[in-house]
């Protein structure tokens, strides 16, 4: 099964992707999380990515087409995928759709969680991350067992640089110039699926879960 989380910035992609991931027992995919893991190793594509990342701009297509088709050839996603946050442009969506049809496949779901401009922003404020094992938290609606601390791995939460208010703004209007669009694509081509967002995550995966069976 191949499916695409689409939704804007904070709408809730990577916390659905993972429980996505394990119910079906397939990886997820996020080019965010991969961006951020080279950046905490202080490899060149990570300097190059945070230039863009911290601004709230979109790292070029060409270098992220290329290191989500390097990730997806791996054995462990011959099964299938779920993808977060990529494709988040009308050219990457165009790049993955030729590689899927040279294979003879093509994504199944595109699942777009649905969040108004006006709740993200709070919730980005009161999101924490774990950059050594991706997981997320929030102060509020998911607060780890001990503050700043992940409860998985026991590494220190961070807020991240880019969820500093200007530049979730920034990410907001670069999500709705480049992103949106993406619903259109998918919708023509059949796969569109809507979900509400904003109710509680639970109800969001029973949402998800509805739709893939
Ligand atoms: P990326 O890491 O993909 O960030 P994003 O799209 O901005 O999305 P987020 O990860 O911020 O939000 P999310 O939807 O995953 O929400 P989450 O589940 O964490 O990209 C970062 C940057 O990398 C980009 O700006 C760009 O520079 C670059 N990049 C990445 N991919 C790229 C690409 N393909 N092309 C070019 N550049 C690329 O939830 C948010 C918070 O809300 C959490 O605290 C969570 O606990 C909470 N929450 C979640 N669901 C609920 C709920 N139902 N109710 C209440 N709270 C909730
Ligand atoms: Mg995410
Ligand atoms: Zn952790």
């Amino acid at each position: 099964m191949k499916i695409i989380m689409l939704g804007a910035p904070g709408a809730g992609k990577g916390t659905q992707a993972k429980m996505i991931a394990e119910k079906y027992s397939i990886p997820h995919v996020s080019t965010g999380d991969i961006f951020r893991a080279n950046i905490k190793n202080g490899t060149d594509l990570g300097k190059e990515a945070k230039s863009y990342m911290d601004k709230g701009e979109l790292v070029p297509d060409e270098l992220t087409v290329r290191i989500l088709l390097d990730r997806v050839a791996q054995e462990d996603c011959k099964n299938g995928y779920v993808l977060d946050g990529f494709p988040r442009t009308i050219p990457q969506a165009e790049v993955l759709q030729s590689e899927l049809n040279k294979q003879g496949t093509d994504v199944d779901f595109a699942i777009n969680v649905d969040v108004p401009d006006e709740n993200i922003i709070k919730r980005m404020s009161g999101r924490r991350a774990c950059v050594t094992c991706g997981a997320t938290y929030h102060i509020e609606h998911v607060p780890p067992k001990t503050e700043g601390i992940c409860d998985k791995c026991g590494s220190e939460l961070i807020l991240r640089d880019d969820d500093k208010e200007e530049t979730v703004k920034n990410r907001l209007s670069v999500y709705h110039d480049q992103t949106q669009p993406l619903i259109d694509f998918y919708s023509a081509k059949g796969v569109l699926k809507n979900v509400d967002g904003t109710v509680d995550m639970m109800d969001v995966f029973n949402a998800i879960t509805n739709i893939l069976g």
